[in-house]
């Protein structure tokens, strides 16, 4: 791994009517996407001739209407593993993540489910482990409520232990299939794991095979202590969302810094920023892309959040007005000047007003970094992400679909690749071989191995 050169990774976030709240609104754009199996498989497709390392599938437990103001492409979608395994049919190549909470669910349900579809995927699936964003799921789950960070992560730290022994407890070669001598199987290479903890008992195996590739990688994206200290602990890629690039770097060196305390490498895990690249021929292109998607914004322009965000008050400003002295803020440092700057970047010119600011945090709200830029210029930022070492690659969130895509695909990609940043051709066909890790041992094989020397 070591002496192979560093390449960006990149992913898509599917936000099938975009990740830009008035995405969907574009005269082009899609709005029926997320449930048209047709349109999903195309755009896995997509990304498959593109090169992309993986497609990645959220998913919450909860949803509301008014979330059409802020944001739509979240609020209805299609059950995540049963959406992959239709996708993993039509594809060879790409990567295919998918998200499974683990404060709802139960070890053995998620570790069959997970096995099972990197059977169908042939080795391509990863599972972004989630404690649950949206604290409304505790009412779909006969809940009074959404248990506090610590509790959330105990329980998925025994979970995700769990999951992994079930994973090992067939060996690679327990499958003998002698027919003449009516040996199907060698029992002593299956593995009851007798798992007792604070929270599950699970006595095992698995009712399937261990997975094509042995272990699936594992994804995770808190930014709290403890979802940093999972994701080292496990996590073959963090996804983060950081907006600014000094902030970033101290996410990357940070997070990197805590794997050997669980005897790991650096190398060994990615950190992968949102990116909402709002891309055009020209750079005159895509500002007046950014324009027309800012005026469709549905919103009654709450300056609350914005102020809270910034740490100068702006409610009761006129939104047309010029922004106040950023000297005000109560942020640390210059967070505020440097978030403004983002704004301004995006407009493409300094004199921002509110209006404007407000325009930039409704698109980030999420918070993804929104670039505005030609070809060159997109590069040109995720370059100096790359080399500054605050990211390994970019979870990609098209600001609208599939236009939003496409440009990334047909403008950026190209510009990349030339640059040497992103691979021309697959090296391999499994996730793990997508960001060179290698198969891990079986924990039984290895234990008996080592009794035996
Ligand atoms: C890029 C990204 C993707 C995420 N995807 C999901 C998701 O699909 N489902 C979910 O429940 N939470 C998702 N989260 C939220 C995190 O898992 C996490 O719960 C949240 O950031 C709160 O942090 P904490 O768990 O450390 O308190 C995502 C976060 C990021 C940054």
């Amino acid at each position: 791994m070591g002496n192979v050169k560093r390449q960006l990774h990149l992913g898509l976030f599917l936000f099938s009517t975009g990740y830009h709240p008035a995405g969907w609104r574009l005269p082009e754009a899609r709005t029926d996407g997320a449930f048209d199996p047709k349109f999903l498989q195309g755009v896995a497709k997509k990304l498959e001739e593109a090169k992309f390392d993986f497609f990645f599938l959220g998913d919450a437990l909860a949803t509301s209407a008014d979330m059409q103001y802020t944001f739509p492409s979240q609020m209805i979608r299609l059950e995540p593993f049963t959406m992959i395994a239709n996708i993993a049919a039509v594809t060879e190549k790409i990567g295919l993540i998918v998200t499974a909470n683990t404060t709802y669910a139960e070890p053995y349900h998620i570790a069959r489910l997970t096995a099972s579809l990197d059977y169908l995927s042939g080795g391509r699936t990863a599972w972004n482990v989630v404690t649950g964003a949206d604290v409304r799921a505790a009412l779909n789950f006969s809940r009074e409520k959404h248990w506090d960070n610590a509790k959330r992560y105990d329980y998925a730290d025994e979970f995700v232990q769990v999951v992994k022994e079930l994973w090992d407890s067939w060996e690679d070669d327990a499958f003998v299939r002698d027919k003449a001598a009516g040996v199907f199987i060698d029992g002593s290479k299956v593995h009851a794991i007798h798992h007792e903890g604070d929270h599950f008992s699970v006595a095992g195996p698995l009712n399937v095979a261990r997975p094509p590739q042995g272990q699936l990688p594992l994804l995770s994206a808190g930014m709290s202590e403890r979802s940093q200290e999972l994701g080292a602990r496990f996590s073959s890629a963090v996804f983060t969302g950081e907006i600014l690039l000094e902030s970033a770097k101290r996410f990357y060196s940070g997070i990197k810094g805590k794997l050997a305390g669980y005897g790991r490498k650096p190398e060994e895990l990615f950190v992968l920023p949102g990116l909402v690249p709002l891309v055009g021929a020209t750079e005159e292109e895509a500002r007046a892309k950014y324009r027309e998607l800012n005026e469709l914004l549905v919103t009654d322009f709450n300056l609350k959040p914005l102020s809270d965000r910034i740490g100068i008050d702006l409610t009761g400003l006129p939104l047309d007005g010029l922004l106040p002295d950023l000297e005000l803020s109560t942020r640390p440092g210059d967070e505020a000047q440097q978030l403004v700057r983002l704004a301004q970047r995006a407009s493409g010119h300094e004199d921002i007003t509110v209006r404007e600011l407000f325009h930039y945090f409704a698109a980030t709200s999420r918070g993804h970094l929104l670039i505005v830029g030609d070809p060159e210029q997109i590069a040109d930022q995720m370059e100096e992400w790359f080399v500054q070492e605050a990211a390994d690659g970019f979870n990609i969130c098209p600001p609208y679909m599939p236009g939003g895509l496409d440009l990334f695909i047909e403008l950026v990609v190209p510009v990349l690749q030339r640059r040497g940043l992103f691979r021309t051709e697959y090296e391999g066909s499994t996730f793990r071989e997508h960001f060179g890790l290698e198969r891990p041992d079986n924990i039984f094989a290895a234990k008996r191995v080592l009794q035996s020397s």
